[in-house]
């Protein structure tokens, strides 16, 4: 008997392609709730999901064979570990292949928050544009600013590469430190995460969502940054708490803000909706055609890895 297999959502459709080559693949096309999961789940080995479906205890303790939950993405929030792990079910994500595309959104944000891209863009498209003005929608310089980050990962060293054609110093907040090594690489200096706020101009998110870090950014944070600091999120949106970037960048306490994604996505602040000072994404980070098709690929071969006795490709524990 073919062991069975259940893509939760909408992928590209290499991820079917591959697994049904071996396997009974099932692939719903329409969100799941935990509820209908927890119901579903019962007859399958392996799910392969996205960061939408929430993969909580009830779920995992209604899957009688589940060996694997391989989640499309490198964030797994939505997934209960120490259940999976109680329960000897591998969790895999997709690090790597999406650092690059996620990283350019980064920096897509960060150009359009310092160069006022989407003030620009409405004007034109409504007509307003009426020719070059001398002081119109001036924005930020970025040669030589300094750029922060918290959270110093692959994706956190991406968005510190690139910020290297800027000529920008790096500072860096992380619970550990780097070697000097990778320091010396990314020229980046570590520094208390007190200091990365009163001391960059650009404070990019790319940390993991996890207790310690969930609503790390609140006014009290964003009151210690610089007044003309543009504030980034490309992680999770429940890193910051989103009514207190509102009234940061509503009052001047900010220059601007780009986010790609929020507290709870995908409903987003009312009053964030109104401002002009912040650019705001429907969470595109890792949204390229290559970048998607790698993750769909990387989540079928660890699936594949794991239904065949093997230790999958990329793990988020050791069993
Ligand atoms: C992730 O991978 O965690 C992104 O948020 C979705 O691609």
């Amino acid at each position: 008997m073919k062991k069975r297999v259940l893509i939760t959502n909408i992928l590209p459709p290499v991820a079917y392609q591959l697994l049904s080559k071996k396997y009974n693949v099932t692939w719903n096309k329409k969100p799941l709730t935990e509820e209908a999961l927890a119901g579903e789940v019962g007859p399958y080995h392996a799910l392969l999901t996205t960061l939408l479906e929430p993969v909580k205890r009830r779920v995992l303790e209604a899957a009688t064979h589940l060996k694997c939950v391989a989640n499309c993405a490198v964030g797994f929030d939505n997934i209960d570990i120490e259940t999976a792990k109680r329960l000897g079910v591998w969790v895999t994500n997709t690090p790597d292949v999406l650092t690059e595309a996620t990283a350019d959104i980064a920096w897509a944000l960060i150009l359009s928050c310092a160069r006022r891209l989407p003030e620009g863009e409405s004007l034109v498209r409504k007509g307003k544009f009426k020719g070059w003005r001398p002081l119109m929608l001036l924005g930020r310089e970025l040669q030589g600013k300094t750029l922060g980050i918290y959270g110093f990962g692959r994706i956190g060293q991406a968005v510190a590469r690139r910020g290297r054609a800027w000529n920008m110093p790096i500072l860096y907040h992380q619970r550990k430190r780097e070697s000097s090594r990778v320091e010396k690489y990314f020229h980046a200096r570590y520094v208390p995460f007190e200091d990365l706020l009163r001391n960059s101009d650009i404070v990019s998110v790319n940390v993991p969502l996890t207790p310690e870090t969930r609503n790390r950014f609140t006014l009290r944070e964003f009151k210690k940054m610089k007044k003309q600091a543009i504030f980034i999120n490309t992680a999770r949106g429940a890193i910051h708490r989103e009514k207190d970037l509102a009234y940061a960048l509503k009052n001047k306490v900010l220059f601007s803000a780009g986010l790609d994604v929020y507290e709870s996505e995908p409903k987003i602040d009312r009053e964030l909706l109104k401002l002009k000072n912040c650019t705001l994404l429907p969470h595109l980070g890792s949204a390229t055609i290559e970048t998607r098709e790698a993750m769909a690929t990387l989540a079928a071969r660890n699936i594949d890895l794991v239904l065949s006795g093997k230790r999958p490709q990329t793990p988020v524990f050791q069993l």
